[in-house]
């Protein structure tokens, strides 16, 4: 390989580097949000992270949780941040699909901008709405030589609660008059403008208090496929219907294409 062709191979791959780092960045935490100190006072730590295990995690006063089913997110609240959950993965858990956690909190937080993007958009903020989600970077570890099978990590993401209805609940109001047309519409408007492929799970469009929807998982958009039926089994025969007929319409731009 020629020197000049090494040079351009340099800086190619450290531009590559450089733009992965600068997206990351518009996600981290401002200094000014109100969790922010809080944060920085409840990480704090002499030995391992507070996300090293699930002992470490309650022992700072996190909620305990179980695992999610897929991705293996663990979602807590601390007493100290009222308003907001955290996503965590522990250092005792494998990276999902090989890939680091920062990965996955920039994916979550910027399809979160995207769903607000369509909201606003398409005036659904009565019907809908999407938490504001941000990577913390935890004090990094204390020169701490870590157990065996453990795989660090770096950053949490934590966001606006929704103050979602239980599952139980959700389901009940899925299947009620509050699923109205003009709320499916709009769920289905917003799904399909940025392709975001589980948002039609129930428990992953929840009720909320406020009576709107909120969609909480937000780390797959620009997907080819989009499951729109995870919702339908859930509705009733006449939504199910127009449901069904929707997931025939198009976004294009702001209109949308029977
Ligand atoms: N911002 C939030 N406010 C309130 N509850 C939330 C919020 N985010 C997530 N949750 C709750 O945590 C659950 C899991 O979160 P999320 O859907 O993001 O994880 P996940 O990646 O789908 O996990 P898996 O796919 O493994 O089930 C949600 O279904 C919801 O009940
Ligand atoms: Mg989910």
């Amino acid at each position: 390989m020629s020197t000049e062709e090494f040079l351009m191979r340099y800086i190619y791959f450290a531009l590559i580097v450089l733009s992965s780092s600068l997206g990351a960045l518009q996600y981290l935490i401002p200094d000014d949000h109100p969790a922010k100190a809080l944060l920085d006072e409840i990480t704090a730590t002499k030995k391992y992270s507070v996300f090293h295990d699930m002992e470490t995690m309650t022992k700072a006063g996190f909620e305990y949780a179980d695992a999610q089913p897929t991705t293996g997110i663990i979602v807590t609240r601390h007493p100290r941040l009222p308003g907001y959950i955290i996503k965590a993965y522990l250092d005792t858990q494998k990276y999902y699909s090989g890939r680091s956690e920062d990965y996955y909190w920039e994916k979550r937080a910027e399809g979160a901008r995207l769903i607000q993007q369509a909201i606003d958009d398409y005036g659904f903020e009565h019907l809908l709405k999407v938490p504001q989600k941000w990577i913390y970077e935890l004090p990094s570890a204390k020169s701490v030589k870590l157990p065996k099978n453990c795989y660090p990590k770096r950053s949490i993401l934590i966001e606006d609660d929704m103050d979602i209805v239980s599952d139980e609940e959700n389901r009940a109001l899925w299947a009620s008059p509050q699923a109205t047309h003009e709320l499916l519409y709009a769920l289905h408007t917003v799904i399909t403008k940025y392709r975001f492929r589980d948002c039609a799970k129930p428990a992953n469009c929840p009720f909320s208090d406020d009576g709107r929807v909120a969609l909480v998982d937000t780390q797959s958009f620009y997907k080819k496929k989009i499951g729109y039926s995870k919702l339908t089994k859930f509705l009733i025969p006449s939504m199910q219907q127009y449901w069904k007929s929707l997931s025939h319409v198009g976004v294009e731009g702001d209109q949308l294409i029977p």
